[in-house]
Formats: C-alpha cells, structure tokens, sequence
C-alpha cells in the first residue's frame, strides 16, 4: 500500500510522534511506503512530496514541530483545490491518506473523502477542542507550560501585590485556560463557553482582597467575550488571517480591572510559547497510538474514520461524525477554575 500522510492547521507538540509511529508501523508491520506531503493540504494540492524513510524519522520523537511542515490550507475553499488533490494523488498512485490535523484540517479531510479518497485521520491540537476524543496531540504539553508560566507569574504577583491577567490560547474552547488555571491556581478564568459579566470578575476581586489577599491571577482565554448586555463594550478583533489578534481580549480586561478597582494590573500574554518545543511524554505516546491505530485502520479497511482516545482505549470514530463539530468544556470544569479564589 501506498500511504500519503500530512499535518495541517497549527503545529504542536507531538506530531513528530505520530509521523515516526506511521513511518515505523507502515514499514515495519505492513510493507508499505510511507509519501510525506510538505504543509499539510496545499502540498497535496501542489505535489510537494516528500518519501518517508527510517532515516527521516530517526531522533525525532521529542521534537517539537513537525517534520514535514503545516499550513493553513484548504482545498476545497479553493479554486481547483480539490481537482489538484486528485491529480497528485493519482501520479503519486495513492491507496490512502493519513491527516493529522485539527478541526479545519479534518473538515477539509471529509470533504475530500467525500470526493472518494479513503482517509484516515489523526486529532491534534493544543485546543483540545477536536469532538469525539478525549484529548488531541499537544493539549497535555500546551497546558504543562501555561501552569508552569501561571506558576511564574504568581510569585512576581504576589511580590508587587498586583493582579496579573494572562492571556492563553483558546479560540472556540477554553480548555487550556480552565486546566491551567485550575493547576495554576488563578482566582478567575475566562472562557469563550460562558461569557463573563466584568462587574462580577471586578466584584470577585475585590471582595479577595478586602478577605485574604493582595494580588490575584486571572487568566482568559483568547476567544473570551462578555456577556451581552454587561458593562463592557467589546468586539472580538481578528487579524488578516482570520486569527483572532492576540493580547487584545486580555488588555480589554486588564484595564476594565484597573479603572474600576484601581489595583496595580498587568497583561501576559503566553502566545506560541504554548504549542512550541519538547513534547511531554503523554504527547509522544497519544501520537504513537494515534499513528498505530491510523495504519492498522487502513490495513483492515476502515477508511474514513478518526482515531480517537475514548477513557484508556484508542477507537475509530466515523470521520463525518466529528469533522466540523467542537468539543466545548463541560460547565463543571469551568466552575472548579472559578469557585476556588
Ligand atoms: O489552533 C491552535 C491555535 O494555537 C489556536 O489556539 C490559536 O488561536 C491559533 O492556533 C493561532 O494560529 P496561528 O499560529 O496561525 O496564529
């Protein structure tokens, strides 16, 4: 069999995982060839291939990154997008495809299946918010160095007495900023599922540090907003690319604080710091199984599917039923990072 493999969407900790788990598996068990496509969609649509041997994946099991480069990319958004996937696919004599990617690259992964392509596909993202797994690639390491850098941050709030607001990651789902601040220990976290009311965030602060303390951490994710209706005027502002642009919800907050309560308040915002470097060791073995559990799926004929962490087990999900839809933090979760101030 002639198997191609991507990554798509932004980097993370851990792809390397998964790629190295589907050149060795594909090779060693099966026999296959393993063709990488440079950064993601737009290498399939533009022929940039690249073959996959042992030596392209030797030492890279707790690299950050990913070897074969990703992109923001999909084809059938494109003019001929979805015609030029065929056309290299054909000349490259592709039996399968593996797609590691988050939820715009698994979107663009069934459309392209509907088009006849067998696909399996592969979850991952620091947003953890792919539906119909427990976790994704990168989630585990995205949320060790947000705690590690509340942790910091900590120390030098309570030395000045300040109220330090930091800005993670998140733009649908809060998922990093709720368990990093919950292991971080922040008073207040912000979350793009329950709108906030400031009047309430800057009544919760100040009845802290009238109680028991002289600074506070709270940390917002950047995909936050208010509440309709509450006192804070505020449009989400996105860049060029569609991204929404970064420091701007967290600065919003900070000087809503600052005006209202009159504490000493400064702004962090952690940025890619969150999805670069060295994979924790549940990164490198979700991408492992992942990367297993693709190219046994394709052996068996299971096409169009997403493996997916259920509980212990690694399962196939049918890939229709989760490409476009997103997994949101339960109400629970984003209570215990509020309720422990
Ligand atoms: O999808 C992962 C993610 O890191 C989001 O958390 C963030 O909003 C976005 O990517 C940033 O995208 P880019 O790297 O293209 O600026």
């Amino acid at each position: 069999m002639r198997i191609g493999l991507l990554t798509g969407g932004g980097d993370c900790p851990g792809l390397n995982a998964a790629i190295r788990a589907v050149v060795k598996h594909g090779l060693g068990e099966y026999g296959h060839t393993v063709i990488g496509f440079r950064n993601g969609w737009k290498g399939v649509a533009e022929g940039d291939v690249q073959h996959l041997t042992r030596n392209d994946i030797r030492g890279v099991l707790d690299t950050g990154g990913t070897l074969l480069g990703t992109a923001r990319y999909h084809p059938h958004s494109v003019e001929g997008g979805l015609e030029a996937v065929h056309t290299t696919l054909a000349a490259e004599r592709i039996d399968a495809l593996i797609c590691i990617g988050g939820d715009g690259t698994l979107h663009a992964a069934s459309k392209v299946a509907e088009t006849g392509v067998q696909i399996a596909a592969i979850p991952k993202t620091i947003d953890n918010d792919v539906a119909g797994t427990d976790r994704s690639i990168g989630f585990d390491t995205a949320v060790h160095i947000a705690t590690e850098a509340i942790d910091r941050i900590h120390t030098t709030a309570e030395s000045h007495n300040r109220v330090m607001v930091v800005e993670l990651m998140g733009r649908e789902a809060g998922w990093i900023a709720v368990q990093a601040g919950i292991a971080g220990g922040a008073e207040v976290v912000l979350t793009p599922e329950e709108p906030f009311d400031i009047d309430e965030v800057t009544r919760r602060l100040r009845h802290r540090h009238r109680a028991h303390a002289s600074f506070s951490i709270v940390v917002v994710a950047e995909g936050a907003v208010p509440a309709e209706g509450t006192a804070m005027e505020w449009e989400t502002k996105y860049g060029g690319y569609g991204e929404i642009v970064s420091g701007a919800v967290s600065e919003a907050v900070a000087t809503e604080i600052r005006r209202r309560t009159g504490f000493d308040t400064r702004v962090t915002v952690l940025g890619h710091v969150q999805r670069g470097g060295t994979p924790l060791p549940s990164d490198r073995i979700l991408g492992s199984r992942f990367g297993v559990a693709a190219v046994d799926a394709l052996a068996q004929g299971r096409t169009n599917v997403m493996t997916a962490l259920r509980g212990e087990d690694v399962v196939l999900v049918p890939l229709e039923e989760v490409a476009g839809r997103e997994k949101r933090v339960p109400s629970e979760l984003i209570r215990v990072a509020n309720t422990l101030a």
